[in-house]
């Protein structure tokens, strides 16, 4: 994966100190992705969703975690047990996609933003505001688009 220039505040949270953690949990969530990172901010912005359109495994989603969907434009977050929760990848502060889930927190590797899982909130970075909620269903085992 290519180096990302950045600019502004830095975040290092714990697991993204070196580059070789940091592809190891993209590689786990947006391999996809990695075009629309290298291409830069342009890369977050998605289409349309389509409602119904199915996206994972309920089961697949981390407890206290998330999975960043880039090809869907989405991250599917379970902040507590057998509660789920979406936000659109694209960061609030330029457009950039977020690229990881880490500890709780939803990561924009452009400029250091962060965003809590519950609720899609700023708690770091230079974003003001917080990621759009992307409605969630889930039956029969599978997360979809509401
Ligand atoms: S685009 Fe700047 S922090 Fe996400």
């Amino acid at each position: 994966m290519p180096d990302i220039e950045t600019t502004g505040p830095r975040f290092a949270p714990p697991g993204r100190g070196s580059a070789a953690t940091r592809r190891a949990v993209v590689a786990g969530t947006c391999a996809a992705g990695l075009t629309a990172l290298a291409a830069g901010c342009a890369g977050g912005v998605r289409g349309p969703r389509e409602g119904g359109e199915d996206l994972m495994a309920a089961a697949e989603v981390p407890l206290g975690g998330g999975t960043v969907l880039d090809e869907q434009g989405v991250v599917v977050c379970q902040p507590t047990e057998g509660e789920y929760r979406g936000y659109s990848t694209t960061c609030t502060h330029e457009g950039c996609p977020v690229d990881a889930v880490i500890d709780g927190y939803i990561f924009c590797p452009c400029h250091g933003s962060q965003f809590r899982i519950e609720d899609g909130e700023v708690i770091g970075g230079p974003a003001q505001r917080a990621l759009p909620a992307v409605g969630l269903v889930v039956e029969n085992g599978r997360v979809r688009l509401a």
